[in-house]
C-alpha cells in the first residue's frame, strides 16, 4: 500500500527511531509498503519515519542508469534494519534530495567510504562496505533514523535561504 510521505518541517521527522526486535509479518508489511511508496514517488531511498513509523528500517534502490524508465527491481532493493556504522572515512560532496523535502536539491558533505552492519528482514546480520553512491544514500537514510534531515547539514547562509524559500512554497 502506498503511504503518505511526511513532509519537512513536520516534527515527526525529528523522532529518533526505535530498534526493531520482531522480524515478523508486521515488519514485512512495512517493508512492502515502503517499497511501493518509494517506487510511486520515484525515490531512491526511504526511511520508515518518512511514512510516520519510528522504527530503524530503511530501504534503498539505486537505478542502474539515470533514464526515467529505469526499472527499479524489487529483488534489488536493499532492506536495512537496525543499521550501525562500523567505520566511516574520507570526505566527498554530492547533490542530495529527499522525498520529505520535494523539489529541493543541494550539495552535502559526507564520508566517502562506510562499513555498515545491519540485519535483513529475517534478522540475519549483514555487512556492507561501500565507497560509491550507495555509501552516500546510506548516510542520508541513517540520518533519518536519528531524527535528522539533510537540510540541517547546509551552511547557515544556505539554510536561511532554504527556510525562506520553503516557507513561501508551502503557502
Ligand atoms: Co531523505
Amino acid at each position: 500500500m502506498v503511504r503518505n510521505i511526511v513532509i519537512y518541517p513536520d516534527k515527526r521527522l525529528k523522532t529518533v527511531s526505535d530498534e526493531v526486535t520482531n522480524f515478523n509479518e508486521e515488519l514485512h508489511t512495512l517493508l512492502e509498503d515502503m517499497y511501493e511508496t518509494m517506487v510511486h514517488k520515484k525515490g531512491v531511498g526511504l526511511a520508515a519515519i518518512q511514512i510516520g513509523i519510528a522504527k530503524r528500517v530503511l530501504i534503498i534502490n539505486l537505478p542502474e542508469d539515470d533514464s526515467d524508465d529505469a526499472i527499479v527491481k524489487k529483488e534489488e532493493t536493499l532492506e536495512i534494519i537496525n543499521p550501525v556504522f562500523l567505520s566511516m572515512e574520507g570526505n566527498c560532496k554530492h547533490q542530495e534530495g529527499c522525498l520529505s523535502v520535494p523539489g529541493f536539491y543541494e550539495d552535502i558533505e559526507r564520508s566517502r567510504r562506510i562499513v555498515m552492519e545491519y540485519q535483513n528482514r529475517h534478522g540475519e546480520k549483514q555487512v556492507i562496505d561501500n565507497q560509491d553512491f550507495l555509501a552516500i544514500a546510506l548516510q542520508h537514510e541513517m540520518d533519518h533514523l536519528e531524527g535528522k534531515v539533510f537540510v540541517e547539514k547546509l551552511s547557515i547562509l544556505k539554510r536561511k535561504k532554504f527556510e525562506k524559500e520553503w516557507k513561501k512554497k508551502q503557502k
